[in-house]
């Protein structure tokens, strides 16, 4: 456990958020727009792209929930309870979606019987049967929860920014890649 007065969050931290934050936007925008292109080519390469962004998103958010288990992230900043409180259950609510979001989609695949081969290369199991009637079921929850996800993604934001721009506190300074830099005394 990293101790509680650390200033800001953890390198890889910030990496893995930055990073995620890139890829989840950018499969969300590719899922809205192959959802309705017509049967194609590119369809099945859009497809594929989306899947195995979605899984390395699944991956990369394990690593991350590890490592936020195993280091304690900065002490939370002077603010009223009821914004602590809200701030921490949609961090939680972010983090179960980081894995209900591509496990429903991983699931639909297998049961509308396309298995998800990762780069091409690396089979993954099927850990649901192939079975139209379960396919048509799953298939409005991975939508619904990838909207659920960029809803609490548009408030996650607006709190940042308003923490930022409003508050003027340390917030977003705290998650940035670089640090502000230091004001010479001279
Ligand atoms: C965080 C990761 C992911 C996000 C944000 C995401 C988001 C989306 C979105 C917004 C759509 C369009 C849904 C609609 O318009 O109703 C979609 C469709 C789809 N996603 Fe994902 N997805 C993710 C991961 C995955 C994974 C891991 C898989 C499979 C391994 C997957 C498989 C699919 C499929 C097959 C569709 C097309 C459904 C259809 O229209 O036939 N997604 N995704
Ligand atoms: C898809 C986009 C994003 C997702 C999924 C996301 C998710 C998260 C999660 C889960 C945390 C909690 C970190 C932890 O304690 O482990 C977090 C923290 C944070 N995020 Fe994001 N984020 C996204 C985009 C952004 C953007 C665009 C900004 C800035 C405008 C931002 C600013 C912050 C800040 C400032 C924190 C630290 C909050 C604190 O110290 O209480 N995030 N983010």
């Amino acid at each position: 456990m990293t101790p509680a007065n650390v200033s800001r969050y953890s390198p890889l931290a910030i990496a893995l958020h930055w990073l995620l934050a890139v890829a989840i936007i950018v499969s969300f925008s590719v899922g809205l727009y192959m959802h309705d292109l017509p049967l194609s080519p590119q369809r099945l390469k859009l497809f594929n792209w989306h899947k195995w962004a979605g899984i390395t998103i699944l991956a990369l958010s394990a690593l991350r929930l590890l490592w936020r288990l195993a280091h304690r992230p900065p002490a939370d900043l002077p603010m009223p309870g009821w914004q602590r409180r809200a701030a921490h259950a949609t961090h939680q609510a972010l983090y179960l979606l980081f894995f209900l979001v591509p496990l429903v989609g991983w699931a639909y695949s297998s049961a509308a019987g396309f298995p998800v081969v990762v780069y091409g290369v690396l089979p993954l199991p099927d850990f649901v049967p192939a079975d139209k009637a379960l396919a048509d079921a799953i298939k409005p929850w991975h939508g619904r929860l990838a909207f659920t996800l960029a809803a609490l993604v548009l408030v996650h934001v607006g709190a940042a920014l308003k923490h930022h721009f409003v508050d003027r506190d340390r917030t977003l300074a705290r998650m940035w890649p670089l640090r502000a830099p230091k004001v010479s005394q001279s």
